[in-house]
């Protein structure tokens, strides 16, 4: 799980992924739904370096000691990702890479990707765009963008654990840099990346905007458990 990014665009006091929702930091929220899935035989958090103790107490917290791993993430997402893959110990056969500023997934979009990777190389979480885009260099508007193809992307990515590995060190040596995970997969051609359904509700959390809602949403979820769409 990358988790050590700072929150730049949050701006709140601590990295954004320690910043609390219904009392508890958002990278618990985050992870809950993984760690009650049986397939999940081992979960790695990468943090701000620095935060290391206080990811790691709240997990063990939460789950008891060192059922979940926390290690120092790196300078770009991407980094994360690297030192997180590097800290498995399992001979896990495929791995979910997933953003602790997307707290409100569910387990029925964990199940999806899951499912996709028994006939993928790679599957990812996808929604529809709903705006009419345009292209613009921030003050006019020259062109709309056909909208027919296009979706938004969310995590959890599910890669095979070797085309993940390979793909980060092929990436690495060429100083190749992607947003996301399967974006690795489809530039060095490693395979098919499956879409699934994904959820709005698995928003991530850039702005206090997102923050407050996100807050809202999970008092809706848990005054009416079940009736919430948490299971799509
Ligand atoms: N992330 C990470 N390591 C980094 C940067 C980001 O693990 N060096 C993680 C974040 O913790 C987050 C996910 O990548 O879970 C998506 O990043 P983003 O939403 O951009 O979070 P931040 O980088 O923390 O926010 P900002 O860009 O506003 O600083
Ligand atoms: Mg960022």
């Amino acid at each position: 799980m990358p988790a050590a990014g700072d929150g730049v665009r949050l701006g709140a006091e601590l990295p954004k992924a320690l910043v609390e929702i219904a009392g508890a930091p958002m990278f618990i929220h985050a992870a809950r739904p993984f760690l009650r899935n049986a397939q999940c035989v081992e979960a790695v958090v990468a943090a701000p370096a620095g935060w290391e103790p206080r990811f790691q107490q709240a997990a063990d917290r939460e789950w008891g000691k060192e059922r979940v791993r926390v290690v120092t993430g790196g300078a770009v997402r991407q980094e994360s990702v690297v030192c997180a893959l590097a800290a498995l110990i399992s001979d896990a056969e495929f791995v979910l890479i997933h953003d602790a500023a997307r707290p409100l997934v569910s387990e029925a979009v964990i199940a999806r990707v899951l499912e996709a990777l028994s006939e993928s190389v790679a599957a990812a979480p996808v929604i529809p765009v709903m705006d009419t885009l345009k292209r613009t260099d921030g003050r006019g508007i020259f062109e709309t963008v056909e909208r027919a193809g296009l979706v938004a992307v969310q995590t959890p990515q599910g890669i095979l654990r070797a085309a993940a590995e390979e793909a980060q060190r092929r990436a690495r040596a060429e100083g190749f840099e992607g947003t996301d995970d399967v974006s690795l997969i489809e530039h060095f051609a490693l395979g098919a990346v499956k879409a699934v359904a994904g959820n709005p509700s698995n928003f991530k959390i850039t702005t206090t905007e997102d923050l407050t809602l996100a807050r809202k949403l999970m008092e809706l979820n848990g005054q009416c458990a079940g009736a919430s769409g948490k299971n799509r």
